[in-house]
């Protein structure tokens, strides 16, 4: 007999959100929670949105430029009066870094660290007078279960990703007394662009489905849940710590570790 799944809501009307890499699988996700639940969202992105929302304004601008995060935080902050959510997601992984570290061109490592982590720190630095000003706020970073165990062939991208978790971890010690609370979220993989650009590099849809005790990628609304959940007062004493949003892949030793096959897609 099919038992009652529950239902979660969220009233985030008055709230200013701005959600980076907005145009994205998971920042799209992400903005669109936040605007469902009445919340006015701003998003920072280079490209366009993949869809036209009314409730989503999205502002062009590179991360890893501190002048061009610098000058856009501050117009949306003059027009919101304050910010109360900040979402560092716009991060990339491109398909030519899938290899061991002495075979990555140079420029693509440093476009990783510039975006992936730079960018975090400007857009959080950004934010940081204005939520302390209001002695309120909250960051939430998308780091990646590559912050916890990597696999072969992400020695650029992996770390990077580490890096946000502990960005998140810095930051909430330093500013938990100005009443902002930072933590971190590392999904499994999910269902975006980003992922389906390397689906071949990581075995196919299948097999990286199968590494996941769930047996399935995960989708852009699932992570965006727990980053509203933690955005919200229902996490009011978390901070400092990081989410794991996986499928149980983190009960595994290694990403790299995989269920044997055959799997349940072949048993259909
Ligand atoms: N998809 C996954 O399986 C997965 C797993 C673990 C972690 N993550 C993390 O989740 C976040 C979002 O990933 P996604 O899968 O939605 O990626 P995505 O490629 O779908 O979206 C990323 C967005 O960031 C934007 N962006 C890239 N560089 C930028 C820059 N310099 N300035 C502004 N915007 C920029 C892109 O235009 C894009 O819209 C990333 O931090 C990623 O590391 C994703």
């Amino acid at each position: 007999m099919e038992r009652p799944p529950g239902k979660v809501s969220f009233d985030n009307r008055g709230r200013v959100a701005i959600v980076t890499g907005v145009a994205g699988g998971i920042g799209w996700a992400i903005a669109q929670g936040f605007a469902d639940s009445g919340a006015t969202v701003y998003g920072l992105d280079l490209g366009a949105a993949p869809a036209v929302d009314e409730r989503i304004v999205v502002v062009n601008a590179d991360v890893s430029d501190r002048a061009q995060v610098e000058s856009s935080v501050a117009r949306i902050i003059g027009k919101t009066g304050g910010v109360d959510v900040l979402v560092n997601n716009a991060a990339i992984q491109p398909v030519d870094s899938f290899r061991p570290l002495h075979q990555i061109e140079p420029q693509l490592l440093e476009q990783m660290l510039r975006i992936n982590v730079g960018g975090y720190n400007w857009v959080a630095r950004s934010v940081l007078p204005q939520m302390i000003q209001q002695q309120s706020g909250v960051i939430v970073n998308l780091a990646s279960a590559h912050a916890w165990r990597s696999s072969r062939d992400v020695p650029g991208y992996g770390p990077t990703k580490a890096a946000n978790r502990m960005q998140a971890v810095q930051w909430a010690l330093d500013y938990a007394r100005q009443g902002v609370r930072v933590v971190s979220v590392s999904p499994g993989a999910i269902d975006t662009p980003l992922v389906r650009a390397s689906l071949e590099k990581q075995g196919g849809e299948g097999a990286l489905a199968n590494r996941h005790p769930l047996g399935r990628l995960g989708k852009p609304e699932e992570i965006a849940a727990a980053v509203i959940w933690l955005a919200s007062p229902g996490a009011s004493f978390v901070t400092a710590t990081d989410l794991e949003v996986d499928g149980g892949l983190g009960g595994f030793g290694s990403f790299a570790d995989p269920y044997m096959m055959p799997s349940r897609y072949e048993k259909g």
